[in-house]
């Protein structure tokens, strides 16, 4: 039986998570004041909104809390968050900042990665991590990713590094720990650093250690959609190295530690406090929420794995997934995304086109022959409906539904 979960007590731990009985799908969403009742016949892909009518009370709280303190930018509730999320990543120091993109672009400015350098990239990824690399005026180099784990392959890493190579950008795709130990052996041996892209992968674990904690620096991205994700646009950098943190610290704000001592042409980025403190109300949750997400993926294997026509998603020993995605592949992937359309399972895809193939990196004439694995999965990859809202009924109805259409 799989049920999904609800709020129940944060303190009570993880391991038991209060079950519901009832669909957590259809909400009825009171929008300027006009109530509009959810489809209750589709299964979205996603929905950020479930987790603001679990947690409501204690989000709510956190708004009046924020609103009347008067402090709308950096100050005491988003240190307290800074704080948390360091501790919960088995990380020193935290920094918010304004997103995904921006936590990886400075992540990569404190490692000092400028114009005429290199930066290792899976090619398989959103492209996210691409542009952070080209935002510090430097080029992506791809490396291709791992057929059973989407993950960069870390044997093929070092045919790609040259004398300009300055960092190796890694992904814990899906929200599936990057095969950390290879990556290590070919970053030790050319004094490279490694900056995580945990965008999909909060509360995710290598060898028992937290994604955050595994490389030199990681950046994560809160866009409401995610593990952890605020309403609204958030990210952070996560290091224990105490000098980057203060390089960063001074990037996110103008280049600034003190008021008018510009040091550095800095940006302005930095995490709302509102959305700091919704996202230390989320974090409580996070590894209960996991947990169900690792019981709809277990569902989604043992209800697929007799279907032939599937590839389903193989994890490694020795890693804890976060399930960010359930990813399945199949050869017919578009007509089968109709077919589940029509029968109210909304998917996705992550990702139809690799950023090498978009217009936006035409210049880099990058071939694809040299990518066949990520040429292969941005034709056959789909997206399950996935998230700890799910109840037992909608993943029996998405796993009938996908056999039927298999
Ligand atoms: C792997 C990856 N990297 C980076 C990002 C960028 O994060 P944001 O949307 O917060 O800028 C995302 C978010 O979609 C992502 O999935």
């Amino acid at each position: 039986m799989f049920l999904a979960i609800s709020p129940g007590n944060p303190s009570a731990g993880s391991s038991h998570p209060t079950r519901t009985t009832h669909s957590t799908i259809a909400t009825t969403v009171t929008n300027s004041n006009v109530p509009y009742e959810r489809d209750r016949r589709t299964i979205p892909a996603y929905d950020a909104l479930p987790s603001y009518r679990t947690l409501q009370g204690e989000l709510d709280a956190a708004y009046h809390r924020v609103m009347a303190g008067g402090m709308y930018v950096l100050g005491a509730e988003l240190e307290a968050f800074e704080a948390e999320f360091a501790n919960a990543c088995g990380a020193l120091f935290c920094l918010g900042v304004a997103n995904g993109l921006e936590a990886l672009q400075l992540a990569l400015l404190g490692f000092g990665v400028g114009p005429g350098d290199e930066v290792i990239v899976p090619a398989h990824t959103f492209i996210a991590t691409w542009l952070a690399v080209s935002h510090c005026g430097a080029r992506p180099v791809p490396v291709d990713v791992s057929e059973t784990t989407f993950n960069l392959d870390a044997s093929l890493i070092e045919e790609a590094v040259t004398p300009r190579t300055r960092a190796i950008v890694i992904v814990h795709l899906y929200g599936q720990p990057v095969d950390m130990d290879g990556i290590r052996v070919v970053s030790t041996r050319y004094g490279l650093p490694v900056i995580e892209d945990a965008s999909q992968a909060h509360g995710a674990k290598y060898g028992g250690r937290c994604v955050g904690s595994l490389g030199d620096a990681a950046a994560f991205s809160f866009y409401p959609t995610k593990n952890l994700g605020a309403f609204g646009d958030g990210g952070a950098i996560v290091t224990s190295d105490a000098s980057l943190i203060e390089r960063i610290a001074s990037l996110r704000n103008y280049g600034s530690r003190t008021k008018y001592e510009h040091t550095v042409r800095g940006h302005n980025s930095r995490l709302d406090p509102l959305q700091a403190a919704f996202l230390r109300v989320k974090l409580r949750y996070l590894d209960r929420w996991n947990l169900r997400r690792q019981e709809v993926a277990a569902a989604y294997t043992a209800g697929l794995r007799e279907s032939a026509a599937y590839r389903l998603p193989a994890g490694t020993n020795d890693i804890f997934h976060v399930w960010h995605q359930y990813v399945v592949q199949h050869l017919r992937r578009d007509s089968l995304r109709e077919l589940l359309a029509e029968r109210g399972i909304g998917t996705a895809l992550h990702y139809p086109t690799p950023p090498y193939r978009t217009a936006a990196y035409a210049d880099l004439g990058i071939s694809e022959r040299m990518l066949p694995v990520t040429e292969r999965l941005c034709g056959t990859v789909l997206s399950l409906p996935m998230g700890p809202h799910l109840t037992d009924q909608d993943v029996a109805r998405v796993i009938e539904a996908a056999r039927d259409c298999s």
